[in-house]
């Protein structure tokens, strides 16, 4: 295998985009190609301004700047750029199906089958084929038997490289990841595909960091980071409902046992739930595959992570209910937040979603704030549950540019997204403009609970039980 010269990455989304963008910034002498069916995602990204691109990401627009037009280019050329290119990166969505067997569990491959096939029809020569999706364990066989039985008779080599970066730092973690993981088969043509691409990586990360595995180590990595990193937040927020019960507060709690260096001290934050794209999907993924062994008790196991996630949602709408003296019937309700983290415009799975779908069920009136959304998605994640007709999430949903206007008249604001902007507003004045009494309820335990008392604010934050005064 001669050294890679052009690369093809096929899904322009928030990881295709992000990591091609960071991969050209780090290789100039690598030509990278992201190609993508959406015409108007590729228009946007390649907007003049690069304030415009689809991703809010931080330092992302600057790494397209430096890149664009030089080694990083954005097309809807899928055939041309797969036919150039030495090595292609699969980088589409592979959400879970809606549909047939496996609904609601198993991850719809309809999209890399796709690819896979387009692949076969146009390679003219050997390619590197890199599935950068997350996939189920074994999906690499499917797409080479995928290739080697529609190809034009040419060598495909099929390596799993899953993407680690947490939307919001994806450019930090690209810049300089814990790992690489590159899983590749122990053929000799293998081994040299595996090397080919661990040489792009090593133009700017150690050796020692780049890991090198079997394909289904490598696939089956990829879920199991994702389920313990989501089991560290349910298992957490199991414990802030036991905190708000008694005198303990998540928070000590947390940094108690963060500083035992076995535990440590990441993802340890309570929250009203986890969102993303990949946590929920990738566990009810490995469920499946659990199940479709027999492997009950361990489906099971793992199951309880998204149980423990759905409950804490409901559980906060319906806290808010309560504090209400049980009706939200007519009642104005602020979210502040609507991403599923901050520094990201990425709303999948987002817990205010859910928390504001059971609202709505309870006829509560709600206006959103939050800095990266636009009003059409939110409406849109809405709309996505079917619960209701589109016309009553219009109705019982308003969407602000201005974080006071949403405040203004409301019986409670709901803290659903940990945006540092939202520490820093004027808080007194939100008061004046409430109405009496005015609560809070923080499910990201973010704001100063006791300076919002000493305003005149009710508080409740999650896993504390400090009830209002
Ligand atoms: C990623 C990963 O690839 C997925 O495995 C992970 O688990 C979730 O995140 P992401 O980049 O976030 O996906 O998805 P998205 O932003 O939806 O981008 C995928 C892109 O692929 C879309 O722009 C879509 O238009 C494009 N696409 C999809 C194609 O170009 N061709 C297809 O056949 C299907
Ligand atoms: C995750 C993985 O971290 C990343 O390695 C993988 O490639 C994709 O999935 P992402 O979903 O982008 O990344 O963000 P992450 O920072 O992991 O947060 C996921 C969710 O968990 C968010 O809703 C976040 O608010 C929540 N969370 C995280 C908590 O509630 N508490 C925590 O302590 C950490």
């Amino acid at each position: 295998m001669t050294e890679v010269t052009k690369i093809c990455c096929i899904g322009a989304g928030y990881v295709g985009g992000p990591t091609m963008a960071v991969i050209a910034k780090k290789c100039p002498h690598i030509q990278v190609t992201v190609v993508d069916l959406n015409e108007a995602r590729i228009a946007a990204w390649n907007d003049k301004d690069t304030n415009n691109i689809p991703i809010y990401e931080p330092g992302l627009s600057d790494v397209v700047a430096e890149a664009r037009g030089r080694n990083l280019f954005f097309s809807t050329e899928v055939d041309k750029a797969i036919h150039e290119a030495q090595m292609i990166f699969i980088s589409v969505n592979t959400p879970t199906k809606t549909y047939g067997a496996g609904k609601g569990q198993a991850a719809d491959l309809k999209w890399i089958e796709l690819c896979a096939r387009q692949i076969a029809s146009v390679a003219k020569d050997n390619k590197i084929i890199v599935e950068k999706s997350t996939l189920p364990v074994r999906t690499a066989s499917a797409i080479k038997d995928i290739l080697t039985h529609t190809g034009n008779n040419v060598q495909f080599q099929i390596l799993s490289n899953p993407e680690f970066l947490a939307e919001g730092t994806a450019i930090e973690d690209l810049d300089a990841p814990d790992r690489v993981l590159i899983g590749g088969d122990s053929t000799p043509e293998g081994k040299m595909a595996v090397q080919a691409l661990v040489d792009v990586y090593a133009n700017w990360i150690p050796r020692e960091r780049i890991l090198t595995t079997n394909v289904w180590s490598s696939e089956l990595s990829k879920l199991t980071a994702n389920a313990f990193l989501a089991q560290r937040v349910s298992s957490i927020n199991s414990l802030t409902e036991i905190c708000e019960q008694t005198e303990a507060d998540i928070n000590e709690v947390a940094r108690a046992i963060g500083t035992d260096s076995r535990i440590g001290p990441k993802f340890l934050k309570a929250s009203v739930g986890f969102g993303g794209s990949c946590f929920q999907k990738d566990i009810l993924n490995l469920v499946y595959i659990a199940r479709s062994y027999g492997l009950q008790e361990v489906a099971d196991y793992w199951e309880q992570v998204i149980i423990m996630n759905d409950h804490q949602k409901r559980r906060f709408a319906n806290q808010i209910i309560k504090n209400l003296y049980n009706t939200v019937n007519g009642k104005k309700i602020t979210f502040l937040g609507w991403a599923f983290k901050k520094d990201t415009n990425d709303t999948r799975e987002s817990a205010a979603i859910y928390v504001a779908d059971h609202l709505l069920y309870e006829q509560a009136d709600i206006a959103v704030y939050d800095p990266k959304v636009p009003e059409s998605q939110v409406y849109a994640d809405l709309d996505y549950l079917r619960t209701r007709e589109q016309e009553e999430n219009k109705k019982g949903v308003s969407v602000f540019k201005d974080p006071y206007e949403a405040c203004k008249g409301s019986h409670a604001i709901a803290v659903l997204t940990e945006w540092d902007e939202f520490k820093g507003y004027d808080w007194q004045r939100i008061y004046d403009n409430m109405l009496k009494p005015a609560k809070i309820f923080d499910g990201r335990n973010l704001l100063d609970a006791d300076k919002l008392r000493a305003i005149g604010f009710q508080v409740r934050s999650i896993g504390t039980n400090v009830l209002e005064k």
